[in-house]
């Protein structure tokens, strides 16, 4: 690991110590709550089996995905290298089955394998995407999937406006990249999985999972109306919602 990269990681891990309070805060407004909970649904939503999982998420921040996945699995293991976020999941999301560790995910060694792996919003903040691809398919157990969900680069508007948000947004990864469909297939292919799939994800909901909103008695509909919109556009019309969405999902299993 290169001294810039241990500097990004560091920078990284020193943002989201700061801005954790706030961080955590999102999924407590209703609009954020629906539209977050919205995006890790789906995220998951092309996996076949949904239930009694082993779940470990990389990157898990205030862990509130341990609480909306709720009754679907065995056993849910967060890890983030920030510890106030960790705290924060710990006494906030505690479910039966949940459990948070403070780590960096390149030195997270559980011993274990699980069902499903997933991140959201985290692969392209790690300083070897690849390599940590590579050290998750080693954690699958038979027949399990890793899931990303991570923003891409396909819409010009969107680029402009992630741009615009670096610059004014102190909460906000100047170190934030955008993977093209081609880009973050490669990654998978480069780490060893194979049947890959990647959808588009993320119209009209994202900005709500994103940004704590005014108004919550009228952004909440907006917010649930919003996602119903980015459900039907995402299921009808994937060759739009390739240039048009914020973000792509990529599922992977480990193959033979
Ligand atoms: C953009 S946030 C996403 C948090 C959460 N997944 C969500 O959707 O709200 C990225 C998260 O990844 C964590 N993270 C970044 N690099 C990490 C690493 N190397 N090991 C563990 N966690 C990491 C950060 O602390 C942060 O909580």
């Amino acid at each position: 690991v290169s001294i810039e990269e241990e500097n990004r990681t560091a920078r990284d891990r020193a943002l989201f110590d700061r801005i954790a309070r706030d961080y955590a805060d999102k999924d407590l407004h209703p609009a954020q709550r629906a539209a977050r909970a919205h995006r890790l649904m789906r995220t998951l939503a092309t996996l076949e089996r949904q239930r009694d999982l082993k779940i470990l998420e990389i990157g898990c921040g205030a862990g509130f995905a341990a609480t909306y996945l709720a009754g679907t699995y065995d056993s849910y293991v967060g890890i983030d290298h920030s510890e106030p976020l960790v705290a924060y999941a710990r006494v906030h999301n505690a479910e039966p089955g949940a459990t948070f560790h403070t780590v960096d995910v390149g030195a997270y060694d559980p011993g274990d394998t699980f069902d499903l792996i997933f991140m959201i919003g985290v692969l392209h903040h790690l300083d070897d995407p690849v390599g940590t691809l590579e050290q998750l398919r080693h954690l699958l157990g038979p027949g399990g999937v890793v899931a990303v969900n991570e923003p891409q680069a396909g819409n010009p508007l969107i680029r402009a406006a992630r741009a615009i948000r670096k610059r004014i947004d102190s909460g906000y990864s100047g170190d934030q990249v955008e993977y093209s469909e081609t880009q973050l297939r490669h990654l998978f292919i480069e780490a060893g999985y194979s049947d890959i799939g990647i959808v588009a994800q993320g119209l009209f909901s994202t900005p709500f999972a994103e940004v704590v909103t005014p108004l919550q008695t009228l952004t909440t509909p907006l917010a649930r109306i919003s996602c119903a919109l980015d459900t039907a556009i995402e299921n009808s019309a994937q060759p739009i919602a390739r240039r048009l969405s914020w973000n792509l999902i990529a599922t992977a299993s480990a193959g033979a």
